[in-house]
């Protein structure tokens, strides 16, 4: 889990992204002392953040809110809001509107492309400080939660009630709801509970020109025409700011069980996948995959338990499955059913199995899947792809870009030092990372556009579930047609005409 981290004071340069922002300018004001004393009116002094004005910030405290979790992406925004209230919200967009003053809004700045932090002259509209429940309901499951709460607290609220978040993911303890809306995150739950196109019941956002959109609804069935919040879900913050969700949260399952199965070769994986489903069947909860390299780093780096040397001896690969079920002796049987039928087999598809005894075992064992992120942040820079590709393709994927670093003499300890693959099997979503000493043009170079074509090339997606931000603006017409990119620029003019929202981010700047 992300407690929390200390933000890098070594600032990046991405020297592609700087030459793409310069060349684009969007036509917007950057913030003036009188913006600021316009804002002194309705926000408490401990809401705004600046560094101009009557009582500047010194901009070391602004530092956090310009930099990205990677240490990758850096914005330079004088002034960062924490608004307490929803008119608080409306107030300030009505503003930035009149003023055309570009906003970024900022949940709990764990975006992994780039869309939480300035291009330009933005501010920051940081959403820290609307943290409370609204309601929940014990019945219906249904939560209502200001954007601001971190994910983790909203786990910890519903639990009492026998009820779970339908996502988690490795950024629990910083992420919030509304940025988990924002960027329609998958996580480590999406092949039980779906993504949350479907669990997110209603929204409240403020639209870019301050008016506010009350959607948060708690009816499970509204067929009243256009089902406007799906356009806010994924947006990245390029069409409104998420100030309240409404969303279903599932009962919490009576026993989990997890088993962590070591694999002498990639191609069982498949097979693998296919008889546990078959197995399981309905108390399979997660599938997830992480190749060797991936387990190193994350032992290396201390993330969860380390199995034996004799249990990974040999092992290409690793594969977690979660069950989650109604009863715990049934579940714990068909569990070592399938440990015993993968064992015994004629031509095993694995070389071992650990089951987890008991919580702690059980949480170690997530923490060396969900550790991956992490551990790779401590051992360099990475260069981090999300793709859809077939099953199948997942390890070629990793081999050929590895490849062609190689043939590009970039594979090396001063240069890039770990190609890896890991991710959600189940929901055919590979993290292609690539593991460097810095970020440098010659390694973005050798893999851009190569790992785009490749994946276009395999019918695949280049963004499963981190979404764009700024990061890959030029690469969505790899997954979107366009016919696709066209509509939705108009439906960015028609939302915000401006401009004001996000700029640069999804959709690259005119
Ligand atoms: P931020 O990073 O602050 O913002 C992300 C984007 O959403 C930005 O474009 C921002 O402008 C916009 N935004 C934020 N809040 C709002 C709002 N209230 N209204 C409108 N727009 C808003 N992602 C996954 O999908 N699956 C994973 O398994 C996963 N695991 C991760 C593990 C780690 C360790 C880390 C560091 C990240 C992981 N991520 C994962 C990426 C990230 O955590 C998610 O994208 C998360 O949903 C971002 O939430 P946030 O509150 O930090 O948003
Ligand atoms: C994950 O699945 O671990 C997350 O999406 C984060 C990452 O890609 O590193
Ligand atoms: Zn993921």
């Amino acid at each position: 889990m992300l407690a929390s981290r200390s933000v890098t004071r070594q600032l990046v340069r991405n020297p592609r992204r700087w030459n793409h922002a310069a060349a684009a300018s969007p036509p917007l004001n950057s913030v003036t002392e009188q913006d600021v004393a316009h804002f002194a009116k309705f926000l408490a002094p401990t809401s705004i953040l600046s560094t101009i004005g009557s009582t500047p910030t010194p901009s070391s405290e602004l530092s956090i809110y310009n930099n990205d979790w990677m240490g990758k992406y850096y914005g330079k925004a004088t002034t960062v809001l924490k608004p307490k209230t929803t008119e608080e919200v409306s107030k300030i967009v009505k503003h930035c509107w009149e003023r055309r003053i570009g906003i970024v809004p900022q949940g709990g700045n764990t975006g992994l492309v780039g869309g939480s932090v300035p291009i330009g002259n933005e501010l920051v509209l940081n959403l820290g400080n609307m943290s409370k429940v609204r309601s929940f309901d014990p019945v219906s499951g249904i939560l209502v939660a200001d954007a601001g709460c971190i994910l983790q607290s909203l786990t910890d609220y519903v639990a009492p009630h026998n009820h779970i978040m339908p996502l988690d993911l490795g950024a629990k303890g910083s992420c919030q709801i509304g940025g988990n809306v924002a960027t329609n995150a998958g996580g480590l739950r999406l092949l039980r509970y779906g993504s949350l196109h479907g669990s997110v019941i209603g929204l409240e956002v403020v639209l870019p020109d301050g008016s506010i959109m009350d959607q948060l609804t708690t009816l499970r069935k509204d067929n009243t025409g256009y089902d406007l919040k799906q356009l806010f879900i994924g947006a990245e913050g390029t069409l409104g700011i998420i100030t309240g969700v409404s969303i279903l949260t599932p009962s919490a399952p009576q026993a989990s069980n997890n088993v962590i199965l070591a694999l002498p070769h990639f191609d069982n994986v498949l097979p693998l996948f296919k008889q546990v489903k078959k197995e399981l069947s309905e108390i399979l909860s997660a599938f997830e995959f992480i190749d060797r390299t991936a387990y190193d780093l994350a032992v290396k780096h201390g993330q969860g338990r380390a199995l034996n040397d004799d249990e990974v001896e040999g092992a290409q690969c690793f594969v977690l499955v979660e069950t989650s079920g109604g009863k715990r002796e049934h579940d714990e049987e068909k569990l070592n059913d399938l440990l015993e039928n993968l064992l015994t087999a004629d031509e095993p598809l694995i070389n071992t199995g650990v089951l987890s005894q008991n919580p702690a075992q059980f949480s170690s064992l997530w923490a060396l899947r969900e550790g991956v992120t992490e551990a790779v942040s401590k051992e360099g820079k990475a260069y981090k792809y999300d793709i859809s590709v077939p099953l199948a393709t997942f390890k070629d994927v990793v081999d050929q870009t590895r490849e062609r670093l190689r043939s590009k003499g970039l594979l090396h300890d001063d240069a890039v030092m770990h190609v890896m693959g890991y991710g959600h099997v189940g929901d055919g979503n590979l993290h292609l990372n690539i593991v460097a000493k810095a970020y440098t043009p010659e390694i973005t170079d050798a893999i851009e556009p190569f790992i785009y074509e490749l994946v276009a090339s395999l019918k695949g997606s280049v963004s499963a579930e981190h979404g764009i931000g700024a990061m890959k603006t030029h690469a969505l017409h790899y997954s979107k047609s366009d016919v696709s990119i066209k509509l939705m620029k108009q439906i960015k003019q028609l939302m915000d005409p401006r401009g004001i929202m996000n700029p640069g981010k999804v959709l690259e700047m005119n």
